[in-house]
């Protein structure tokens, strides 16, 4: 039986984290890396396990300890990934690609492909990965990160801040748009987007930054954070419990609809069915009723139990973030 998601923290402040307890090592063969800095950073760090492949349990655990990640945010994005891209029998999931590591596949249409897995988590205009389209939706993109800092040089005096965040996010959709023949941010992807523009903000800057210092990152941080997969020497966690707080602002500046290109480039066309950032009611009800039962259309046993223990983590996670939003079952309640 999947074990209840950790709650917080007893010391929720900074502290350092690339401690003796966790030194940095390179990858082995075989060792699985994906397009989360954060998740790739906590397993060369031996927060998660190096090979790649944990349970829900241990991930929110690290992304707490490692980053001082909140709670909510933690049981959220972990059960979300989970369903969409882990093994709910196993209750094993892969921070990469799809690997024999989760054990024996539940039946088609399930994935199971781990979080590199295109359309389920894994979405378009990355930041510092390229778009599926173009082949690698995983590995580090040079190019990318180039764009990155040429963004935080000329808006942000060198740093990545809210304001550099809002615009990089902002040029990504549009270069995607003009690029991306099959470009999509629907549903699920459609908060991701920008939540994930605020977690080097929030979680890769150094915890003992104060004052104007405070949510600024600077370069050889970021470097390696996405590139390294590795704190910078020394790095303390944020200093209190933190997350995806300024995305309403990042997508604010720029408020971009879900939607996709349905005709090749240049042919974005709104799609508000899956729910979006400022919708997140349809996004919760769309994503069990729409999305994962086509995943899993007709789970039995053991597969079906877990399935419902990790749809009601989902839902406990939302906490006030439900606002009123009732639960959905979609494999009944029993
Ligand atoms: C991106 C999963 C925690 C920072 C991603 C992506 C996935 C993912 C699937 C790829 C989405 C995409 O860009 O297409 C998760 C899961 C987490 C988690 C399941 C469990 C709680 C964290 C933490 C941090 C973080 C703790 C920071 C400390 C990021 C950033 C990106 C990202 C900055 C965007 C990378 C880019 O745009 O190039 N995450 N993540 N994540 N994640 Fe995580
Ligand atoms: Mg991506």
């Amino acid at each position: 039986v999947p074990p209840p998601p950790p709650g917080p923290p007893s010391f929720t402040g900074a502290k350092l984290v690339d401690d003796a307890r966790h030194p940095w090592m390179p990858t082995r063969p075989g060792d699985i890396r994906g397009p989360c800095p954060g998740l790739n950073t906590l397993a060369s760090h031996g927060y998660l396990p190096r090979d790649g492949v944990a349970s829900p349990e241990q991930i929110i655990k690290a992304v707490q300890d490692g980053f001082n990640m909140d709670n909510e945010l933690a049981r959220f994005t972990t059960y979300m990934a989970h369903l969409l891209d882990g093994n709910p029998v196993t209750d094993l999931i892969s921070i990469g690609g799809k690997t024999p590591k989760t054990g024996p596949d539940p039946p088609r249409p399930a994935i199971v492909g781990g979080i590199s897995n295109h359309g389920t988590f894994e979405g378009d205009g990355s930041m510092t990965r390229a778009d599926a389209f173009f082949g690698d939706n995983h590995s580090f993109n040079p190019a990318l990160f180039e764009q990155f800092k040429d963004f935080s040089n000329r808006l942000g005096g060198g740093f990545y801040n809210l304001t550099v965040a809002a615009e990089l996010r902002f040029h990504r959709i549009q270069q995607s748009i003009g690029n991306n023949p099959q470009f999509s941010i629907v549903g699920f992807r459609h908060l991701t987007l920008y939540a994930e523009a605020a977690f080097p903000v929030t979680l890769f800057v150094d915890g003992r930054r104060t004052g104007a210092q405070a949510g600024h990152l600077d370069m050889r941080s970021a470097e390696s954070f996405f590139k390294d997969m590795r704190f910078p020497r020394g790095f303390f966690r944020a200093a209190q419990p933190s997350g995806a707080g300024p995305a309403p602002e990042i997508f604010a500046a720029h408020p971009t609809v879900p939607g996709r290109n349905v005709a090749g480039v240049n042919t974005f066309t709104p799609d508000t069915s899956l729910g979006s950032i400022t919708d997140f009611c349809t996004f919760y009800t769309q994503f069990v009723s729409k999305t994962l039962k086509g995943l899993y259309p007709n789970p039995t046993g053991v597969l079906r139990r877990n399935l419902n223990i990790n749809l009601n983590f989902l839902y406990q996670s939302l906490g006030a973030g439900a606002q009123g939003c009732p639960q959905v079952f979609p494999y009944g309640q029993n």
